[in-house]
């Protein structure tokens, strides 16, 4: 969507991965607070999405929607005056429906400008737009009616379509948001996670500065994988230049969990001003190879082995747009350490049951 957001991949946090229903004002208070003090802000965590579950059943006696009074007694306006006096964005959720999914309010659907200028009135800059209790009628239809609404306000809200890959976003989502979905939930275990992946490297193509691929939110820190496995889960996210919504409790950090989410080198390839999507370019069985160009000449590469043993994984120049006969440096992004050794032609490395390796590769001559 050409409204001057999502030049990068969005990053931040959103409510549902790890508390569904369960929110309230303060931990989203909290949870701002938490983004600062941990440092994650700083690396460019900054929406603050509040998921569903946040309005009453009914709207007002002036059809307005109204924040739950027993869980967001201060309203919205005062919450996001707070995130703004952190430095930080925040985001709301409504649907393209009468209900949202959880049914437990409101959908925009029929009230699209209204909901708009409410939003816009409290001082949202993100809004997630899901897909439950519609009409049956196309997401083609109901969703540019809330961009519309959106940019008639005037405020520059960054718009996120989640009808979960019904109707192929990727192929008209660009001119309807700056994100879609393209894969229905997510859920904290490998094998959902690395098909989220594949799903949305099929139309990879069709990301770009302004309108991203979204494979749901991140699930690093809720517990249901192992460490290399949510290695491997940021790694896919970052180098698919897919929004980096962290899905966990950030007031409640462990260092294993900072230390993925907060790895600024990953991030940095997710933020290449660049903004090209990597693709598969290799698979051999269960061993990928991924890879796309960043700025300046170089390459983002990411080895993954999905298989039950350790194995060797090997890129080609070839496969990945690089010349045959390029020297090759090579920088190790979770060791963060440039290797000793330059590359021609190939890069081999051991990789270990459901873990990836992971490279920036500058062609030095
Ligand atoms: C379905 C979406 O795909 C989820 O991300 C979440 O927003 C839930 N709905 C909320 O009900």
């Amino acid at each position: 969507l050409s409204n001057g957001l999502g030049l990068t991949p969005p990053m931040g946090w959103n409510s549902w991965n790890h508390f569904a229903c369960h929110i309230s004002e303060n931990m989203i208070r909290e949870t701002a607070d938490a983004l600062v003090s941990t440092g994650l802000s700083k690396l460019g965590y900054k929406y603050v999405n509040i998921d569903d579950c946040w309005a009453e059943l009914t709207r007002d006696g002036k059809g307005n929607l109204v924040p739950k009074n027993s869980t967001f007694p201060s309203g919205i306006q005062a919450l996001a005056d707070y995130v703004h006096s952190k430095g930080l964005k925040l985001g709301i959720y409504s649907d393209a429906g009468y209900f949202t999914c959880s049914k437990t309010m409101p959908g925009s659907l029929g009230h699209e400008e209204q909901d708009a200028q409410t939003f816009a009135s409290w001082g949202i800059d993100y809004l997630k737009y899901d897909n439950c209790y519609n009409d049956g009628s196309k997401p083609t239809v109901r969703y540019p009616v809330m961009t519309r609404a959106i940019m008639k306000t005037g405020r520059p809200i960054f718009f996120s379509l989640c009808e979960w890959g019904d109707l192929h976003p990727a192929l008209w989502g660009y001119a309807v948001g700056n994100s879609w979905r393209t894969t229905n939930d997510i859920s904290d275990n490998w094998a959902s996670m690395v098909s989220r992946a594949d799903m949305n490297e099929y139309y990879a193509e069709l990301a770009r500065p302004g309108g991203w691929n979204d494979p749901d939110m991140l699930e690093i820190g809720n517990g249901g994988m192992k460490k290399d496995e949510y290695i491997v889960h940021f790694s896919i996210w970052a180098i698919s230049k897919a929004p980096l919504l962290i899905g966990c409790d950030v007031r409640n950090l462990t260092k294993e969990t900072i230390e993925i989410i907060g790895n600024s080198e990953v991030i940095a390839v997710n933020q290449d001003p660049l903004g090209v999507q990597a693709k598969k370019v290799r698979m051999e069985g269960d061993r990928e190879v991924w890879a796309g160009p960043l700025s300046r000449y170089r390459v983002a590469l990411l080895l993954i082995n999905r298989a039950a043993l350790r194995t060797s994984i090997t890129a080609n120049w070839d496969d990945i747009g690089i010349p045959p006969k390029s020297v090759v440096e090579a920088r190790d992004l979770w060791k963060h350490e440039t290797l000793t050794q330059n590359f021609v032609g190939n890069l081999t490395a051991t990789v270990d049951s459901h873990a990836s390796k992971m490279y920036i590769l500058t062609p030095i001559s």
